[in-house]
């Protein structure tokens, strides 16, 4: 099983890395057009939170994409932002979306949510919902066993699970897994923006043995805000031979690492193994299509 796993790895890597150098489908942006359906030159783009986004003077309309999770916030000057903000999240695949200017706003202030690959093994709670207020955020190597905080809303990078409890000794608590989009693509974002939770115990995968909870946001094909819906989780184990899809890794974790979560039989990896390779194909294929 092991074996099979390293040729097809090895295989994949070497395809999408002679096919499409510098491609980042993970990597995050949010982009502003002044005319309709985004076409043409942005004239703005950013990778990065910032507050130095101008609306030039007169423009009643503006249209974005947005690759990622993003807060977008409408502003006068540097300090006053009357209108709420909004939460915007997108994938490639987004939809551009129009957005009115509103009364006095000269300049847009944006905030980026996790690393700009989608990837990073982190995952941040807030205690409000709508991701603001007082947030903090737990990795693999830094486990939480603290005072309980009431939490609001959350998101996480990753094909990761995360598992939380009100206390290290409270009975039950809660396992959040990302998206099968997540898993599959090896990156992205599993969020949840509303929500009343109590939080003091968060350890990196779930050690569960009952149904796990979960609640992600499977990426949609438009950029409107939404509330995250709520899907059945499918088993990891179909996920995990997926991993390698981003075409950059920053952490390349070995498939078998991970399917010690799931009992993989020795022929059920072989399988998978050998289904791997059309599925890549199948990619490449979309890929050069896109190009
Ligand atoms: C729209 O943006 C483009 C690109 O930055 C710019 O050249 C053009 O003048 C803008 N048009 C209007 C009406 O603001
Ligand atoms: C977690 O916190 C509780 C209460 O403070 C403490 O008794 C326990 O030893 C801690 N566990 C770990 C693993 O640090
Ligand atoms: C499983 O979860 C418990 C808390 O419920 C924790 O103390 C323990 O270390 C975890 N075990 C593993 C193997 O992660």
């Amino acid at each position: 099983m092991r074996s099979w796993f390293f040729v097809t790895f090895a295989f994949t890597i070497t395809l999408l890395s002679s096919i499409q150098p510098g491609s980042c489908q993970n990597e995050q942006y949010l982009s502003i057009w002044n005319v309709t359906g985004c076409t043409g030159d942005a004239y703005a783009t950013t990778a990065e939170s910032t507050n130095n986004l101008p609306i030039p003077p007169g423009l009643n309309i503006f249209f974005y994409r947005v690759n990622g999770l993003w807060k977008l916030q409408h502003c006068h000057d540097a300090e006053t932002c009357p209108d709420a903000s909004i939460i915007a999240y997108g994938t490639m695949e987004s939809g551009c979306v129009p957005r009115l200017v509103g009364e006095g706003n000269t300049e847009l202030h944006v905030v980026r949510y996790g690393d700009v690959n989608q990837v990073e093994e982190r995952i941040t709670f807030f205690e409000e919902e709508r991701l603001e207020g007082e947030s903090f955020s737990i990795t693999p190597d830094t486990p939480l066993n603290a005072t309980t905080r009431r939490v609001g809303s959350y998101f996480f990078t990753g094909p990761s699970s995360w598992q939380h409890k009100s206390s290290q000794s409270a009975e039950s608590g809660a396992c959040l897994t990302a998206s099968p989009e997540v898993n599959q693509a090896g990156y992205g974002f599993t969020f949840a923006l509303s929500g009343d939770y109590q939080v003091g115990w968060v350890q990196h995968e779930c050690n569960v043995t009952e149904e796990p909870s979960t609640t992600t946001m499977a990426p949609t094909t438009t950029t409107t805000p939404t509330t995250p819906t709520t899907t059945i989780p499918t088993t990891t184990a179909s996920d995990i031979p997926t991993v390698p899809t981003t075409a950059l890794p920053t952490t390349v974790t070995p498939p078998t690492t991970e399917a010690s979560t799931e009992s993989t039989t020795e022929s059920s990896g072989y399988t998978h193994a050998l289904g791997i390779v059309p599925f890549f194909v199948a990619i490449l294929g979309t890929i050069r299509f896109q190009f």
